[in-house]
């Protein structure tokens, strides 16, 4: 199983948006696809509700159960095919702030092992706008890390404390790639994104991905509806899925998935 978090501590750039994509995606490619929810503003479960499993994120900062987590395992009768599974975001996951680093990164480390024994291909964990516990654990866990970006002064301020984070987590999660930044929300008409592209690719030019994701209030609709912005039956959509599904595609070749 191959583990990816997207991650910036900036709120609103485009974190859940891209992982209920790579979700949806993945799923399609008939990946088996586990969703955590480990922000507590509960978006991705929002989106994915009709994947739930009944399993709490809050679960996986505590002992693994004997039997492992087999809440995620597919129904009597849907066979061992492509799926999705959401382990939803739930108000017990806010204490999980109040663990040390070492404790919640062990707890949740045994928890995605435990997961990875359901036959999943693929975790995608979505994270809080905040460095905390949370996103700490997650990136001890995971293999990859996606930081959605917005071309805003705000946004790029954040991005260095980011980029730092990862760097002091890789110290101690070697195996933790930063597969890089992806702008969100471009609008190609504003002189003001337009720069701060130019200038974001001039500071990290190794840690640009070669694709952007316009802001198209298609995906908006999609989010709330819980279908992936390519089943949005709108001229207006065609574009924002040809994006969403460029990213998803270097996203997957990148990751090197095998089922
Ligand atoms: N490409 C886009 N075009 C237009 N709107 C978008 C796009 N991507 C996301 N949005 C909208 O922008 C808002 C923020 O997006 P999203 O929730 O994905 O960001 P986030 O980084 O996960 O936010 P948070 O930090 O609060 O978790 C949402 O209301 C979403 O519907
Ligand atoms: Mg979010």
């Amino acid at each position: 199983m191959k583990t990816l978090v997207t991650a910036n501590q900036k709120g609103g750039v485009g974190k859940t948006s891209t992982l209920v994509h790579l979700a949806f995606d993945f799923f399609e490619r008939g990946l088996r696809v586990a969703v955590i929810d480990l922000d507590p503003q509960g978006n991705a479960s929002y989106t994915l509700k009709d994947f739930a499993t009944g399993l709490h994120a809050s679960k996986l900062f505590g002992a693994v159960p004997a039997g492992g987590w087999t809440e995620t395992a597919p129904a009597a009768g849907d066979g061992q095919a492509a799926r999705l599974a959401l382990i939803e975001s739930d108000p017990v996951l806010a204490n999980a702030e109040r663990l040390s680093l070492d404790d919640a990164r062990e707890l949740f480390g045994a928890n995605i092992k435990a997961l990875a024994k359901q036959g999943f291909d693929v975790c995608l964990i979505d994270t809080a706008p905040t460095l905390g516990v949370g996103l700490a654990a997650a990136l001890f866990a995971a293999d990859y890390v996606l930081s959605p970006i917005e071309l805003e002064a705000y946004s790029i301020q954040g991005i260095k404390k980011m980029v730092t984070t990862i760097a002091n987590v890789r110290q101690k999660n070697a195996k933790l790639q930063f597969l890089g930044m992806v702008p969100s929300k471009v609008d190609a008409r504003n002189p003001r994104h337009v720069r701060h592209q130019a200038e974001l690719l001039a500071a990290y030019p190794k840690m640009m991905i070669p694709a952007t994701v316009g802001l198209r209030s298609s995906i908006a609709d999609a989010l709330a509806s819980g279908v992936p912005v390519w089943k949005i039956k709108k001229t207006a959509a065609r574009k924002a899925s040809k994006e969403v599904r460029a990213l998803a595609d270097y996203v997957f070749t990148k990751m090197e998935i095998s089922q």
